[in-house]
């Protein structure tokens, strides 16, 4: 259980915010197969005051789609306030605030992972966002530091949340600078949990109940959160929460048929949210992360690569029998 302010959730692993991979289609699917809580992509919190059409799609949900939060990014402490009210009135469930983001056009405005090294602003930010929001937990995501890794700048960043009132943090073990490199540092994770007593969620590299445990293990971690985990692989919550409740039974790995279902029933979640043109370019990543490491997936990528309809998606998915050349793939360059 994760009790989040007035948000109680009965699983402990939630699943990550992650830009152009958990849409709807996403979510909706991942909650048939046992995710409880997840989160809408990123989105800036200038765009959101000034009504972007673009933002307002990314943040498009159901009925069937909760719990979900929403997660802003930005500098600005009046325009995170602003944005912050704007999403609690959209009913959303939580409230997440991006000190994480590495990419230049992010950091590079002094927003998302910038912001690990001004604690100044950083306490702005969040008392002007504590005061906007009335009743929905608020909650930052950060990393461990710009490019120090020993977790002290997060620490220090933890505590002023803590002391502004925010409900609870969570911290991938890396840096800014690491990007997606090396692996994440559990241990590190573990300083900001001695600097806090709010409930914290650890993050980074979660890909199977041992490094559920592992990472509790080492941070003393309340929840956790996966991201590139989940990425073809919607079974991935209830396996992880069956090894930290202690279930030492052999996990089954989904067959390729079962996969091939999924990610049919993917495809349509996706063709129900979008228009046909856009649906074959988003598949093209998407049918890829299923069929990861499975002999024959780099000619199934050059195959759908070139795939006009969803006619053909759906022929070429169902024809894939795993049994071409050996080639791999890696989730985070095809997410
Ligand atoms: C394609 C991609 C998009 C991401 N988008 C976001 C985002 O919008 N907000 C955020 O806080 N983190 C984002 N992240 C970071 C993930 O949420 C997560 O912290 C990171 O991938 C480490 O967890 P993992 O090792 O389980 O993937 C993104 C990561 C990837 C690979």
């Amino acid at each position: 259980m994760l009790k989040l302010k007035s948000l109680t959730l009965k699983s402990n692993v939630i699943q990550s915010p992650m830009a152009g991979c958990t849409d709807l289609a996403y979510r909706i699917l991942s909650r048939r197969y046992g995710m409880e809580f997840a989160f809408l992509e990123m989105v800036s919190a200038e765009a959101l005051v000034r009504g972007h059409a673009g933002t307002h799609e990314l943040m498009k949900t159901s009925p069937e789609d909760r719990p979900l939060g929403a997660q802003i990014v930005g500098c600005r402490p009046e325009a995170m306030g602003e944005a912050a009210a704007i999403v609690e009135g959209m009913g959303y469930d939580l409230l997440d605030i991006n000190f994480g983001c590495p990419v230049p056009k992010v950091a590079g405005q002094g927003a998302g992972s910038a912001l690990l090294a001004q604690p100044e602003k950083a306490e702005q930010i969040f008392r002007s966002v504590v005061k906007a929001v009335k009743r929905i937990p608020v909650t930052v995501k950060m990393r461990l530091g710009v490019a120090d890794g020993s977790g002290r700048e997060a620490a220090r960043i933890a505590r002023i949340a803590q002391d502004c009132g925010l409900d609870a943090i969570t911290v991938h073990g890396r840096t800014r600078v690491q990007g997606y490199s090396g692996q994440a540092d559990y241990e590190a994770i573990a300083r900001v949990r001695e600097a806090v007593s709010i409930p914290l969620i650890g993050n980074g590299d979660v890909l199977c109940g041992e490094d559920a445990e592992r990472l509790r293990r080492t941070a003393g971690v309340d929840g956790v959160m996966i991201g590139r985990g989940g990425l073809g692989n919607p079974w991935i919550f209830k396996q992880i929460e069956r090894s930290l409740s202690g279930d030492r039974s052999p996990v089954q790995e989904p067959d390729l048929a079962t996969k091939k279902r999924v990610l049919l029933e993917h495809l349509e979640l996706e063709l129900a949210h979008r228009e046909e043109r856009t649906v074959i370019a988003h598949m093209r990543r998407i049918a890829c992360w299923y069929f990861k490491n499975l002999p024959g997936v780099a000619q199934f990528r050059g195959r759908i690569n070139v795939c006009q309809s969803a006619v053909e998606l759906r022929h070429l998915i169902e024809s894939f029998d795993g049994q071409g050349p050996t080639g791999t793939e890696d989730v985070a360059a095809a997410a």
